[in-house]
C-alpha cells in the first residue's frame, strides 16, 4: 500500500472535480430535470425509467430504483472498478494534481512497484507458454483433464519444464535480471549466493490482477509428487490474502456481473469458464478473507460460495458466512452451494453441463436459510430452552450485520422461527406472517435525524447555529456533534465532501449517504427554518432529561443550591 494520501487533499479534489461531467464524460445521458438535478437511467441497474439522480450541489448521486449513492471517488470505484487510490488518482490527474503523500502516516509502506516487474511477469509467462507447445505430455495432461486447447490460450496456460535453471538461464542471463526473477519469487536464493527455479516440472497457471497484469504462478504438478499446487510466493507484485484468480477474466466476460460465485481451485475457475459459467473466482489456497468479500462486492451484488457438501465443507461454509456478516450491507446477497459427495465444480460441471449446473446454482442455499438450519442443527427446537439457546446463538452473530433491511429480516426469521415451533406444538396451524413494512418512508424524522439530514443535505447550513448543541450523550448526538465541529472547521464542504469524511467508518458512512439522499418535503427555501426549528426542539429534550433527573434527585436527597437555581430557571424557561 502507498502512503497514505492527506485527507485535505482529498477534500481539494472534490471540491474541484464536478461530478455531473465526470459522470456524463462517461457516457451516462445526464438530463437537468429541476433546480441543480440531473437524472438519467441509472448505470448500475436494468431499467427504462430515469430513477438515477445526480445533484450539481450535493455533488453526490443516488439512484432511487436500485439505492447506490457516492460521491465522484465512490461514482469511479464501482464504474470503472477501481480501488480508492486509483479513484483519487484518476481524479488527480483529471485536473492535474499531484497526489502528495503523507511521510510517516500510520500505513505500512511498500515502494511502488516498477513497471518493469510486471513486464517481465509477462515474459515469463509467455516463455511458460512456449514451452508447454514443446512438452506433449503437459498438453496431453490437459486435453485429459478436459482443457480445449482454446481456453489453454485464453487462461495463458503455459508449462515449467522439470529443470533447476531453465528460467534462470532463458531470462536471468543478468545480476539484474536474476535479482529481479528473484524479487518477483521466480528464483529461490541458495545459501552460496546462486539462484535456482522455484517452479519445477509444472503446469503454469498465471495470475491476473484486476486490470489484467500478472503478478504470480500458480504450478500444478503433472506426475504424483508435493505440493500438488504450489503458489508464488508474498511479492511486491502478489498478496494471496487480496488476489481472486479469474476475476480479471470475469470482469472482461460481463459489463456488469450479476453474481459471483467462489470456488477453490484454479481448475474449477477454467473448466467452469469453458463450459460458460464464466463468472467463478477462486481464492488462492486461502479461506475467504474480508479483503475479497469487500473487493468483490464492489463488482457484484450477489455472491456465491461453492463448497464440497461433506463436514468440512460446511465447516468452511460457516466460517465464510462469519466473514460475510459483517458485509452484509442492503442490496447485497450471499448464497451457499453444496456439491454432491466427491464431486467439485470441476468435474460436475463436464459432467452436467452448463444449463443442469444453473440450476443447481439456482439451488444455493441463501445465507438466511443456512445460517438458521446450522445454528438449529446445534440445539432441540422441540424444546423452549432449546429455542431459547437458538435465540442467543443467533443474536450473537446477527450482531455483526450492519443496520438495515437485512438486520431486520434476520431478526423477524428469528422471531418467526422461536415462536412457530411453539406454534406447531399447539393446535392452530401458524398464520402467515405479514412482512413488515418498509421502515424508511413516510415515517417523520425526529428532530435529532431532521437535524443531521439538513445538514448532510446543505452543509452551509452548519454556520447558522448560534449557542452551543446540547450534550447528551447518545450515537445520533455523537454523530450531529462530529458533523458540526467538521464543517465548523471546514465550512465550504458540499454533501459529497462531508460524507468523504466518513468513508473509513462504514456504518457512519451508509447512515450519512441514505440520509443524503433522503428527499425531503421541506421546500429548499424552508431550510434554515426547519433546521433552527430542529434544533430548538433538542434543547427543549435536553432540558426536559435535566429536569425530569433533578426531579428524581430530589426525590431521594436534598438538592444542593446549584441544582435548585438550575431546576428553577429550566422550568420557568419558557421554550
Ligand atoms: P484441491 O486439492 O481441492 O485441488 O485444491 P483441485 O483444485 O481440485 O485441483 P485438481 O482438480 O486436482 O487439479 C484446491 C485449491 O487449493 C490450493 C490451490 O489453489 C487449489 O486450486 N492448493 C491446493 C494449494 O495451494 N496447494 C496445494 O498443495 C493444494
Ligand atoms: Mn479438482
Amino acid at each position: 500500500m502507498a502512503a497514505k494520501i492527506p485527507r485535505e487533499f482529498i477534500q481539494t479534489l472534490l471540491g474541484r472535480i464536478n461530478i455531473i461531467d465526470l459522470i456524463s464524460d462517461r457516457g451516462v445521458p445526464l438530463q437537468k430535470k429541476s433546480g441543480s438535478n440531473y437524472f438519467a437511467s441509472c448505470p448500475f441497474h436494468t431499467e427504462k425509467s430515469g430513477s438515477f439522480s445526480v445533484s450539481q450541489t450535493k455533488q453526490f448521486y443516488h439512484c432511487f430504483g436500485c439505492g447506490v449513492h457516492g460521491n465522484a471517488i465512490d461514482f469511479l470505484i464501482a464504474y470503472d472498478r477501481l480501488n480508492f487510490p486509483e479513484a483519487v488518482e484518476t481524479l488527480a490527474r483529471q485536473i492535474g494534481l499531484d497526489i502528495p503523500r503523507e511521510a510517516g502516516s500510520h500505513t505500512p509502506t511498500t515502494p511502488a512497484v516498477s513497471p518493469d516487474l510486471y513486464a517481465l511477469m509477462e515474459k515469463i509467462s509467455r516463455h511458460y507458454q512456449q514451452a508447454l507447445r514443446r512438452h506433449p505430455a503437459a498438453i496431453d495432461y490437459l486435453k485429459q483433464r478436459g482443457l480445449t486447447g482454446e481456453i489453454a490460450r485464453q487462461f495463458g496456460l503455459g508449462f515449467a519444464p522439470d529443470s533447476w535453471d531453465n528460467l534462470l538461464r532463458t531470462l536471468g542471463t543478468t545480476p539484474a535480471l536474476r535479482e529481479q526473477l528473484h524479487t518477483c519469487g521466480m528464483l529461490i536464493k541458495k545459501d552460496d549466493g546462486g539462484y535456482y527455479d522455484r517452479f519445477r516440472d509444472r503446469i503454469q497457471f498465471p495470475i491476473h490482477d484486476r486490470r489484467g497484469r500478472i503478478i504470480g504462478f500458480g504450478g500444478r504438478i503433472i506426475q504424483k509428487g508435493e505440493p500438488k499446487y504450489l503458489n508464488s510466493p508474498e511479492t511486491p507484485l502478489f498478496h494471496k490474502g487480496n488476489e481472486l484468480y479469474g476475476l480479471y477474466h470475469a470482469q472482461q466476460a460481463h459489463r456488469k456481473l450479476t453474481r459471483i460465485l467462489i470456488v477453490e481451485g484454479y481448475m474449477d475457475v477454467i473448466a467452469l469458464y469453458q463450459h460458460g459459467v464464466n463468472f467463478a473466482v477462486a481464492t488462492l489456497g486461502t479461506a475467504t478473507t474480508p479483503g475479497h468479500l469487500q473487493q468483490l462486492f464492489r463488482h457484484t451484488p450477489e455472491i456465491i460460495f461453492c463448497f464440497d457438501g461433506d463436514a468440512a465443507g460446511r465447516t468452511a461454509a460457516w466460517r465464510a458466512l462469519t466473514v460475510a456478516l459483517p458485509l452484509m450491507t442492503d442490496g447485497r446477497t450471499v448464497r451457499f452451494l453444496f456439491l454432491p459427495d466427491g464431486e467439485d465444480p470441476d468435474t460436475l460441471v463436464r459432467k452436467i453441463g452448463y444449463d443442469a449446473f444453473l440450476q443447481k446454482l439456482a439451488t444455493a442455499e441463501p445465507l438466511s436459510q443456512f445460517f438458521f438450519q446450522s445454528l438449529a442443527a446445534q440445539v432441540d427446537m422441540a424444546h423452549l430452552d432449546g429455542r431459547a439457546r437458538l435465540a442467543s446463538l443467533a443474536m450473537e452473530h446477527m450482531k455483526q450485520i450492519p443496520t438495515g433491511i437485512f438486520q431486520h429480516m434476520m431478526q423477524d426469521e428469528l422471531a418467526r422461527l422461536t415462536r412457530m415451533d411453539s406454534l406447531r406444538h399447539a393446535a392452530p396451524p401458524p398464520t402467515p406472517r405479514k412482512s413488515a413494512p418498509p421502515k424508511t418512508a413516510n415515517r417523520p424524522l425526529s428532530p435529532l435525524r431532521l437535524a443531521i439530514t439538513l445538514l448532510t443535505q446543505r452543509p452551509a447550513l452548519a454556520s447558522t447555529i448560534d449557542e452551543p448543541l446540547p450534550a447528551w450523550e447518545g450515537r445520533g448526538m455523537d454523530l450531529l456533534q462530529k458533523i458540526c465541529a467538521l464543517l465548523h472547521a471546514q465550512p465550504t464542504l458540499t454533501t459529497a465532501g462531508l460524507l468523504e469524511n466518513f468513508r473509513d467508518t462504514e456504518s457512519i458512512y451508509t447512515i450519512l449517504a441514505k440520509l443524503a439522499s433522503i428527499p425531503l418535503t421541506i421546500p429548499e427555501d424552508g431550510y434554515p427554518a426547519e433546521f433552527q426549528g430542529a434544533l430548538r426542539q433538542l434543547h427543549r429534550q435536553q432540558r426536559a432529561q435535566t429536569i425530569e433527573q433533578l426531579i428524581a434527585k430530589a426525590k431521594s436527597a436534598p438538592l444542593n443550591s446549584d441544582e435548585k437555581a438550575t431546576l428553577n430557571a429550566l422550568i420557568r424557561s419558557k421554550n
